[in-house]
C-alpha cells in the first residue's frame, strides 16, 4: 500500500482529497493527517477514519514515513512544506497555486532528488481536455481563444486571513481561481511569447486584484484574450478555441463532463469513456507515476507553466508594457515576488 498523509485539514482536503483517496483504496492508505488546529485535524481524523493526528509536519514525516503527502495548506505554506516532505523522501501532491513565485517553484523542483513534487490542475485530466489535446494536430493552425473565469466570491469570503493578500495567497482570482482555465489552456496551445495585462481592485476587500485582464500571444502565432474575475454574480468557466479547421468550446463552472464541450469540426466526436474533470482523475495519473517510480503528470516544466504566465499576467499589469516569457529569468524583479515589490500599489 501507498502510505499518504494529508497536510492542512481545511475545506479542500475535505471535499476533494478524501474522496479521491477512497477510490485508489484498493493501493492508498491514508496513515495520518495533520493541521496546526488541534481541534481541527482531530475531528477530520475521527470522521474520515485516519489513524494518526499530528500538528507538526516534522513529527508527522519522522513518525510515519509516508510515501506521498497531500499538501492542502494556505499558498504560502507550500513551498517549504513541499521542499520538507521533499527531503523526507515522501513525494508531494500540491494544492494549486503551487507555490508564491516561479523563485519558489525552482526551489521545489530542485529538491526533487529522492521524490517528486506534483500541482494539482484537475482540469487537465478529464476526458474532455484529452480528446481535445489528442485531436488539436488534426484541427489545424490554432488562430483564437478566449479564456474565461467569471466567478463569484463575495466579501465573506475574503475573511478568512490568508485570503486576498500578497504575502499568503499570492494574487487574487488570477492566481487563485483563473489558474485552472488558463493551465487547460496551456496544455493545448504550448508556449505563450508575450502578454499585456491590467489588473483592478474593483469591490472587494483585499490587497490584491479581484479581476485581471490579459491579451496573450502564443509562440504558434495564435492570440488569446483572458478573464480572470471574482466578481461575476453569473459565475461561468468559459474557453474557446478557434483551430483552422474548427471551434472547440468549453462551458462549465467549477468541473466538467464530455457533454460540457462541444466544436463545429466534424472531427469532435465524443470521447468513448466520460472522466469528469477532478482530483480522483488526477490522483489515478501520479499513484501510476508513484508505482512506475517516473515523474508524475504537472511536475517539473508542466507544472510551472500557469506560473509563468500568471508572472507575466501580473509583470504586464504593473508595469503597462507587454512583458516576453523569455525576460522572466531570475534577474527579473517578478521572478521573486509576483506584485513585482509594489505590494498594495497594485
Ligand atoms: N484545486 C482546487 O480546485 C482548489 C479549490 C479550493 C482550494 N484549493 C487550494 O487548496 C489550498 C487550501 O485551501 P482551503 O480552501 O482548503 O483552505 P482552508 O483555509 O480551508 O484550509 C487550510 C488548512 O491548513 C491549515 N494550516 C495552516 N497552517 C498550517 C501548517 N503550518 N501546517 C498544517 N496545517 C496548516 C489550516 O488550519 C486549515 O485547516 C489552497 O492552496 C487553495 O488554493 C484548491
Amino acid at each position: 500500500m501507498i502510505r499518504v498523509a494529508i497536510v492542512g485539514t481545511g475545506g479542500i482536503a475535505g471535499v476533494c482529497h478524501v474522496p479521491a483517496l477512497r477510490a485508489q483504496a484498493h493501493r492508498a492508505s491514508v496513515v495520518a493527517a495533520v493541521d496546526v488546529d488541534e481541534a481541527r485535524v482531530k475531528a477530520f481524523c475521527a470522521e474520515h477514519g485516519i489513524p494518526a493526528a499530528y500538528t507538526s509536519l516534522a513529527a508527522m514525516l519522522d513518525g510515519e514515513r509516508p510515501n506521498l503527502v497531500h499538501l492542502c495548506t494556505p499558498p504560502h505554506l507550500h513551498a517549504a512544506q513541499a521542499v520538507e516532505c521533499l527531503r523526507a523522501g515522501a513525494w508531494v501532491w500540491i494544492e494549486k497555486p503551487a507555490c508564491l513565485s516561479l523563485a519558489e517553484y525552482d526551489l521545489i523542483a530542485a529538491a526533487e532528488l529522492d521524490a517528486y513534487a506534483s500541482v494539482v490542475s484537475q482540469h487537465r485530466f478529464g476526458s474532455g481536455a484529452r480528446h481535445l489535446r489528442d485531436l488539436a494536430p488534426s484541427l489545424g493552425r490554432p488562430l483564437v481563444g478566449l479564456c474565461v473565469t467569471a466567478w463569484y466570491r463575495d466579501h465573506a469570503y475574503y475573511e478568512v486571513p490568508w485570503r486576498g493578500r500578497w504575502a499568503t495567497e499570492g494574487g487574487g482570482p488570477t492566481m487563485g481561481h483563473g489558474i485552472h482555465q488558463m493551465d487547460l489552456m496551456l496544455s493545448v496551445l504550448g508556449d505563450w511569447a508575450e502578454i499585456r495585462a491590467m489588473t483592478g481592485t474593483l469591490d472587494r476587500r483585499v490587497e490584491t486584484e479581484d479581476v485581471s485582464m490579459a491579451v496573450v500571444r502564443f509562440e504558434s502565432g495564435a492570440m488569446v484574450s483572458v478573464v480572470n474575475s471574482v466578481l461575476s454574480p453569473r459565475e461561468e468557466s468559459y474557453l474557446r478555441f478557434d483551430f483552422t479547421g474548427g471551434t472547440v468550446e468549453l462551458r462549465h463552472l467549477y468541473g466538467y463532463r464530455n457533454t460540457d464541450w462541444s466544436s463545429t469540426s466534424p472531427l469532435w466526436d465524443p470521447p468513448s469513456e466520460d472522466v469528469p474533470s477532478s482530483h480522483e482523475a488526477q490522483l489515478a495519473e501520479v499513484l501510476d507515476a508513484f508505482e512506475r517510480g517516473e515523474a508524475p503528470p504537472m511536475s517539473g516544466r508542466e507544472g510551472r507553466r500557469a506560473l509563468e504566465l500568471i508572472t507575466g499576467l501580473y509583470a504586464a499589469a504593473v508595469s503597462g508594457r507587454p512583458v516576453a516569457r523569455s525576460e522572466l529569468t531570475v534577474d527579473h524583479p517578478f521572478y521573486h515576488r509576483l506584485d513585482g515589490g509594489h505590494g498594495t500599489d497594485l
